[in-house]
């Protein structure tokens, strides 16, 4: 052994114990009420302290062309401070452009990637041409990627994809065990929102964004998808859930016996729509938006009652600066928010500091559910012998009140500034090395590797 965490209380998804963890080159190689000395070994005093498997963030977009802007967290980055925040282990989004393959996207995105990561990192496909997609669709899956987003929004970027394109990638998946990952919006009924509001956008201000995506939009979308996968038998995950009516169609969905698993955010969770009426409140426009608190409500009842499976980020950085690109025009927002860094603190704070769940569900949410549903599991997302030592010894008593001034993210704001948390990263290992501590990156860029996932991931 060349690690020994030692007199922590190990905690997964179904168990809590008191342990020593052991770890050589990178694996977790022995678990043990006393682990004896080995001479040379780091050894990580984790008293007080719970030794939980790294967060799986299944939901990032680094340095990712959108909007007009390029995401400001890239693959270096977005991985520190992801390890900053307890995180282990990214998996970001290979992008089809028209006509062309997914290979092609999923090369560049290594290109990106490889040797700047500083933890492990794996991709989903993004499938905007399903023509070519499907030529490709089973080789990509053995390549060690099985599952694939699909857009039911974003005409004008062109990575919309219509029903019946949607019902054919489903009932692929029913073949090749791969999971396609909807982001579920009505974009017929928002083009008609837009059109109508659009005129008055400097009266109506961040405002706008609101009323032009009502939560009917994205709910309609999800009972759409759900009844495709039904009518396929095909793999369904929702990804980035925002509200209460969509929980209410996944929770019919997954009553009725359809494969639909679904994740949610800390932003749908902690924020709400108020937020648009703010002086800053562009810069919370997001895809799906904040809703009103109620959604909030109904989606920790999702977690609790096993609707919701995975809480993710969709990271997707932009600063001030290029949130400022809107000019007053809600429709010119920059889409997304930075929020890896901050997930494993604010679900501790929250989830399970005020009783929503408990620590074993929060590591199943954040790590064990990611791992199985997306083909990883046991070598990612738990702590037992054989599995990868991607390990966060979790503080529970050290406070921190989040500023975008203190952390790693390369975003100038954050949309939990000011936030007061109970709970976070002590230490922070990838694969046996230690890469944060105390919430700062004391790792190495190229660290990471790419991981090939298998097909077929259940919970
Ligand atoms: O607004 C968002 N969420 N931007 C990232 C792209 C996406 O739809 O996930
Ligand atoms: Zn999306
Ligand atoms: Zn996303």
């Amino acid at each position: 052994m060349d690690t020994i965490i030692r007199n922590g209380t190990v905690v997964t998804a179904a168990e809590t114990y008191r342990a020593d963890v052991g770890i050589s080159k990178g694996r977790i190689e022995a678990i043990a009420a006393h682990l004896p000395d080995v001479p040379g070994a780091t050894v990580i005093d984790a008293t007080g302290k719970f030794v939980m498997p790294g967060g799986i963030d299944v939901h990032v977009h680094l340095e990712l062309p959108f909007c007009g802007t390029v995401s400001k967290d890239d693959f270096a980055n977005g991985t520190k401070a992801g390890a900053c925040g307890g995180v282990t282990m990214l998996v970001d989004f290979a992008i089809q452009s028209k006509g062309k393959s997914i290979m092609e996207a999923v090369e560049g995105r290594r290109q990106l990637a490889d040797g700047r990561v500083a933890t492990d990192y794996a991709l989903h496909g993004g499938i905007t041409d399903w023509e070519m997609a499907e030529k490709e669709f089973d080789s990509v899956v053995d390549y060690g990627i099985p599952s694939f987003k699909m857009f039911m929004v974003y005409r004008s970027q062109g990575w919309i994809a219509d029903d019946g394109t949607l019902l054919q990638a489903l009932d692929a998946t029913s073949r090749n065990g791969a999971r396609i990952l909807v982001h579920a919006e009505n974009d017929d009924a928002i083009q008609m929102l837009l059109r109508k509001y659009g005129p008055q956008a400097q009266e109506l201000g961040a405002w706008g964004h609101a009323i032009t995506r009502p939560d009917y939009t994205e709910a309609e979308a999800i009972s759409r998808a759900i009844r495709w996968a039904e009518e396929t038998h095909g793999r369904l995950y929702i990804v980035h859930m925002s509200t209460g009516k969509g929980n209410d169609e996944v929770l019919r969905g997954q009553a009725r016996g359809v494969d639909v698993q679904a994740e949610t955010c800390p932003q749908y969770l902690l924020l709400n729509e108020e937020l648009f009426k703010g002086k800053n409140g562009h810069l919370y426009g997001t895809c799906p938006q904040l809703r009103h608190a109620d959604n909030c409500r109904r989606l920790w009842k999702g977690l609790q009652e096993r609707s919701v499976q995975v809480v993710g980020t969709d990271t997707c950085t932009f600063d001030t600066k290029q949130k400022a690109m809107w000019s007053g025009d809600f429709r010119k927002i920059p889409f997304g928010m930075p929020g890896v860094e901050t997930m494993m603190p604010l679900m501790y704070t929250f989830g399970v500091g005020q009783g929503h769940f408990s620590l074993n569900r929060m590591v199943e949410l954040t790590a064990a559910n990611p791992a199985r549903l997306f083909g990883m599991y046991p070598e990612k997302g738990t702590i037992a012998v054989g599995s990868d030592a991607d390990i966060v010894v979790w503080d529970p008593d050290r406070q921190v009140t989040l500023s975008a001034a203190n952390l790693q993210t390369n975003c100038d704001w954050s949309p939990f500034e000011g936030y007061k948390v109970k709970g976070y990263p002590h230490v922070t290992l990838s694969r046996g090395r230690i890469v944060a501590k105390e919430g700062k990156f004391v790792g190495e860029e190229g660290w990471g590797k790419f991981v090939k996932r298998r097909p077929g991931g259940t919970l």
